[in-house]
């Protein structure tokens, strides 16, 4: 029997159009997670609605690892533009993927008020010690996107029309992000393409089991250039990693 490929979305209008496209689904649920178990030209492909953010992303991914060992996850769905060169239907290729609510603040005292530019990233995978104290751990950890995934994405970019298709950094966190100078700050200092609430929660789990991994966000809104919401981007992107999965089963 072949290991599936995993393709993972947060919100119903980001996974359930392509569990539609699965032939011979079925369901398994298991917690908040709905596991769409089919075939792709008959290669086992998994859908995965896991729901939206961090804790929901990194408890999907680990429980898909452990109980149906993918040979490759592909977590995909919306995001916000962090580069005014992007624009709504716009996709980004997680290139890397990183943190961007893994922040130690300043040392300030009772008083002396809030400096959020001060902040610095921290990296809860520096050292097994406080990451508080080690000095290590003010680093920015970047996980990297897998590189055959990458090429099975790159080879099939002209299939989508409405945007380009770039390589990126994506940034993650719980947080949404609406304030310009706090995006140019995440922009300037992480390099971050675009962010959202997924894509760095199953990285680290990936990373953990030494599993594929790729982000692929489409841009759903971008506040730097005034690009306006559009909930259809999250069916052009699932349409996109369609394609990319069949590329990807062509290579296996
Ligand atoms: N900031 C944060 N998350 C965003 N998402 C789309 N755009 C943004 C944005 N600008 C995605 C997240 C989450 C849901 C709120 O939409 O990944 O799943």
């Amino acid at each position: 029997d072949q290991d599936p490929i995993l393709v993972q979305g947060p919100m119903p209008i980001e996974a359930e159009e392509f569990a539609d496209r699965l032939d011979d689904v079925k369901e398994e649920k298991s917690g908040n997670f709905v596991f769409y178990k089919g075939t792709i030209e008959d290669y086992p492909v998994i859908v995965a609605k896991t729901g939206k953010g961090m804790e929901n992303t990194a408890a999907a991914t680990t429980l898909a690892i452990e109980k149906y060992d993918p040979i490759a996850i592909i977590n995909q769905g919306t995001s916000g533009g962090h580069d005014p060169e992007l624009h709504v239907y716009d996709i980004v290729l997680g290139e890397r993927v990183t943190n961007i609510g893994a922040l130690k603040t300043g040392d300030l005292e009772e008083g002396e008020g809030i400096e959020p530019k001060e902040w610095k990233p921290m990296d809860l995978m520096a050292s097994e010690g406080s990451a508080g104290e080690d000095p290590d751990a003010e680093n920015i950890r970047y996980y990297e996107g897998d590189q055959d995934l990458l090429a099975a994405a790159q080879a099939v970019k002209d299939t989508h029309t409405e945007g380009k298709v770039v390589e990126g950094t994506i940034g993650s966190a719980d947080v949404w992000n609406n304030e310009v100078d706090r995006i140019n700050w995440f922009h300037n200092k992480y390099g971050t393409s675009v962010e959202e609430m997924e894509s760095a929660a199953g990285a680290q789990m990936a990373k953990a089991y030494d599993v594929p991994y790729l982000g692929i966000r489409i841009l759903s809104n971008n506040k730097t250039n005034d690009g306006e919401y559009d909930p259809n981007t999250a069916a052009a992107n699932q349409e996109y990693v369609y394609e990319v999965v069949k590329q990807y089963i062509l290579t296996e």
